[in-house]
């Protein structure tokens, strides 16, 4: 983590250094990172949405995630419904805190400030799990979201707008300590 601090973070204040840092670690293009500007907003004025960043001593944040309680009226909950009917994992869209976004700029990964995020928003939540989706494939995001305890719940789960499939992954909380 070296200096780098945890703490919470006025998402909608930050948002366009906050799609920064995704367009950097995720690949974003500037009409994709347009239309996140307006989701991430529209999502900051959602019941129990909250954001935590990762700073510098200077101020420049080099990481975020955010999430908030499901509801099933939310797109995003509306697409993964009928897969995890399928898989026998639908009750997990109730009682749960959902991580929207979790982003590392590359030049912080593997300093253990994702791992600092994703247990410091999730500790926050009162619902007994957690659930996400993350593109299909071995990624490092995966791989960290496998060692804090969350496991696949549905896979090939297509959302219309997305060039790739996705797994949907879900956690008991309090999260497991690496
Ligand atoms: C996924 C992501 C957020 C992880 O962030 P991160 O800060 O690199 O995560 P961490 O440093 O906590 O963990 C990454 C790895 O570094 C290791 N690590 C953590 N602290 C470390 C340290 N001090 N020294 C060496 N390695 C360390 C972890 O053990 C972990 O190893 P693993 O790959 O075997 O799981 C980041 O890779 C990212 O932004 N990726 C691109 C965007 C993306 O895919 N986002 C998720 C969308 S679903």
């Amino acid at each position: 983590m070296d200096d780098v601090a945890v703490g919470p973070l006025d998402l909608a204040a930050r948002v366009d250094d906050a799609l920064a840092v995704q367009a950097l670690a995720f690949g974003l293009t500037s009409g994709e990172v347009a239309v996140r500007r307006h989701i991430v907003l529209r999502h900051m004025a959602c019941r129990g949405a909250r954001a935590y960043g990762a700073t510098t001593p200077a101020g420049r944040l080099v990481g975020f995630v955010y999430g908030m309680p499901n509801d099933r009226a939310h797109w995003w909950s509306t697409i993964v419904q009928p897969y995890l009917v399928r898989s026998g994992t639908e009750h997990w869209l109730d009682d749960a805190f959902v991580i929207t976004e979790l982003h590392v700029h590359p030049d912080y990964q593997g300093r253990g400030i994702g791992t600092e995020l994703i247990t410091t928003i999730t500790a926050t939540a009162e619902e007994p799990r957690t659930i996400l989706s993350a593109i299909d494939t071995e990624s490092p995001a995966r791989r960290l979201y496998r060692s804090l305890g969350y496991v696949d719940l549905a896979r090939q789960v297509h959302f219309p707008s997305a060039a790739r499939p996705y797994a949907v992954m879900g956690a008991p909380l309090p999260l497991r300590r690496r």
